[in-house]
């Protein structure tokens, strides 16, 4: 089996771990010029950014081709799905390919201007993560078939967030993050990019290619790069990933 992810805070690489297949890092081989992949199974993992996968990850599955018995998705969240995985199945419907199995697991929100992170940690055994986690990681090792039902409410949703999807799809928003006298110029907001949009020259720049994916927020060993408008300046990265994991994920 093998599994493409795409991860900011570890949240959806950590779920990747759990099931056990051949992981790939989605911004790496979005590199390589040849995107055909033939598995007995294949599952892609990413968080949702606006109730949508980061626009890498829709790039991917615009241009991957897939040759599987079984394709599933399994999309990492905070708070609200909305009809995000009826939403993606009817974009790949395009592409001429379904998915087999989708589900959404929620997780720590690493949304820093709603969420404030320890409040999140605390919330952790309400969501349910680890069992709801046991639970896809059998319905994978079972190949079972199933799609999640959007309900009215949740296509409204995704309606709403349209144009904000299309806001952060124009890859401007680390123009709102900045960075304060505590940083020791390391390096490290710029290795956990996926999208390559941060430069080390005499000051840290930003560019527009971002994905949005805050990882250079939460990653900073200094706590020195800022959002205008975050909740508290506590931090989030997974436990069950390394900071070298998300290094060599997304560098
Ligand atoms: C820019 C941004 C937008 C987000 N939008 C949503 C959202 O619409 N719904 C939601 O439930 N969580 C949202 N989240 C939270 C993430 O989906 C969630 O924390 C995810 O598990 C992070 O995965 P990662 O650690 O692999 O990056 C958002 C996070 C960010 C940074």
């Amino acid at each position: 089996m093998t599994i493409f992810y795409f991860t900011g805070t570890g949240n959806s690489l950590a779920a990747a771990k759990r099931f056990k297949g051949k992981l790939v890092s989605i911004p790496q081989v979005m590199k390589e010029s040849k995107l055909v992949f033939k598995d007995e199974a294949i599952g892609i993992i990413f968080p949702l950014y606006c109730l949508n996968p980061p626009k890498m990850v829709r790039e991917f599955l615009c241009k991957a081709k897939f040759h599987t018995k079984y394709l599933f998705a399994v999309a990492t969240y905070g708070n609200l799905a909305g009809a995000s995985m009826q939403k993606l199945q009817k974009s790949v419907g395009e592409y001429r390919y379904r998915f087999d199995y989708m589900n959404t697991l929620l997780m720590v929100d690493n949304f820093l201007p709603n969420f404030e992170i320890n409040e999140e940690i605390a919330l952790l055994p309400e969501k349910k993560t680890e069992e709801c986690l046991k639970q896809i990681a059998a319905d994978i090792y079972e190949r079972r078939h199933y799609v999640p039902k959007a309900t009215k409410r949740d296509t409204e949703l995704s309606v709403m967030c349209e144009p904000l999807m299309a806001q952060q799809d124009k890859g401007e928003n680390a123009r709102e993050f900045s960075v304060n006298g505590n940083c020791i110029r390391c390096g490290i907001c710029a290795k956990v990019c996926p999208a390559d949009n941060i430069t080390l020259a005499e000051q840290i720049k930003f560019h527009d290619k971002c994905e949005s994916c805050f990882a250079c927020i939460h990653a900073c060993p200094e706590n020195a790069v800022h959002l205008k408008n975050e909740k508290s300046n506590v931090r989030w990265r997974n436990p069950e990933v390394t900071l070298e994991e998300l290094i060599q994920s997304n560098q």
